[in-house]
């Protein structure tokens, strides 16, 4: 594209960013966006189901709950057996997929275990002996790490990255996030390059709505996920975390306009890029009960239920008031499959969803 191009179509983002919520205008948008994903990607979600293997983070994400320099965390990782458990129950729940996702950390020891985890991981078969061919589709979202040990996952059987860019803009990135070697953009985009020549089907996204981000900056991250070519995007509302410095800032969106412009921005980039996976966020249901399931109604096709033991769920709180932390698993699973069957849509059941 050139930079005319460019400019028009960041024009046009940002004409449909900021269409009045129930206009004829931003429903057919919707409802073109539900059409475009049914046609490349058929009336379907998929299931990825969500292991929160450790809190314990070396970074300092002013937004993040679980930053750092949050002391009032307490902190736990997952032992072997109990991610091996959880992939089991998510493998035998039909899910297909699992995401291994986690604070960032780059000592040796948690590196290696989760070689190991996803050597053992991409061993499970179902329990009941159906399928026999299916292991698990494993994601991982574990941050920033060294290109040999993303090859070294890689080369475990892992097959999907995700990576949030968090924001596009580079000078924005800078306010977003302390001001130190740990925390660079560069490293972070490098690090999204890194993923997807090593092989990785890599998905990024952004926060929607953090205090100081413009209609501009959203149009260009859409168009960031587009010229990076990636295969998934997670998009999601930030929910402010008072234990945190961005905590404190003031808000300069309301809940309302955050629900409105989450569902703009997954609706827009399935028109941008109509073949690729779009999660709809848990951290969506914080603002509406029924916001994921909107969200599958105008372009997303992918729900990622959390099937991480109630016992710590609760001390992974990147955000205030995140949903369904007392839900077992089985109940997280019977509620998603009851609302999604109420709005005709079908689970990908047993399936990775590439
Ligand atoms: N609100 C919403 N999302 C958040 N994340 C971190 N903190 C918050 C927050 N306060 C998101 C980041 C990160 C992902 C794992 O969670 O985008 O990449
Ligand atoms: Fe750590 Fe991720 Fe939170 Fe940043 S957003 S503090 S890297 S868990």
């Amino acid at each position: 594209m050139n930079k005319l191009e460019n400019k028009e179509l960041q024009e046009q983002i940002e004409y449909l960013l900021k269409l009045e919520t129930n206009s004829p205008e931003l429903k057919s948008l919707f409802n073109y966006a539900n059409t475009l994903k049914q046609e490349y990607r058929g009336n379907k979600v998929y299931f990825r189901g969500l292991i929160e293997i450790s809190n314990i983070c070396a970074k300092n994400c002013y937004y993040c709950g679980i930053r750092r320099g949050n002391a009032n965390v307490s902190r736990y990782e997952l032992s072997v057996e109990e991610v091996i458990k959880e992939a089991q129950f998510a493998l035998d729940a039909g899910y297909g997929s699992i995401v291994i996702q986690g604070g960032e950390r780059s000592d040796v020891k948690f590196l290696s275990k989760i070689t190991g985890l996803i050597i053992k991981i991409k061993a499970l078969r179902r329990s009941d002996g159906l399928f026999p061919n299916l292991s698990l589709g494993v994601t991982l979202s574990l941050g920033e790490q060294k290109r040999y040990i993303y090859g070294e996952w890689y080369n475990a059987g892992a097959h999907r990255y995700l990576l949030r860019v968090e924001s596009s803009n580079r000078e924005f990135y800078g306010k977003m996030h302390p001001n130190d070697a740990l925390h660079s953009y560069d490293t972070r985009v490098q690090a999204i390059r890194d993923l997807k020549e090593i092989g990785f089907k890599t998905g990024t996204g952004v926060m929607i709505g953090v205090p100081g981000q413009t209609i501009k900056d959203l149009a260009n991250d859409l168009m960031f996920f587009k010229e990076m070519g990636v295969g998934m995007v997670g998009m999601g509302p930030y929910i402010a975390h008072s234990e945190t410095p961005m905590g404190q800032w003031k808000s300069l969106f309301t809940n309302e306009q955050k629900l409105d412009l989450s569902l703009k921005m997954v609706a827009i980039l399935r028109v941008l890029m109509p073949n690729i996976n779009i999660a709809a966020t848990t951290a969506l249901q914080v603002l509406d009960t029924n916001a994921r399931e909107r969200a599958v109604l105008c372009g997303a096709n992918v729900i990622m239920p959390n099937v991480t033991d109630i016992l710590v769920k609760g001390n992974y709180n990147l955000y205030e008031g995140k949903p369904g932390v007392d839900d077992g698993a089985e109940a997280t699973k019977s509620n998603l499959v009851s609302n999604l069957s109420a709005i005709g849509v079908e689970v990908g059941w047993n399936e990775w969803g590439d």
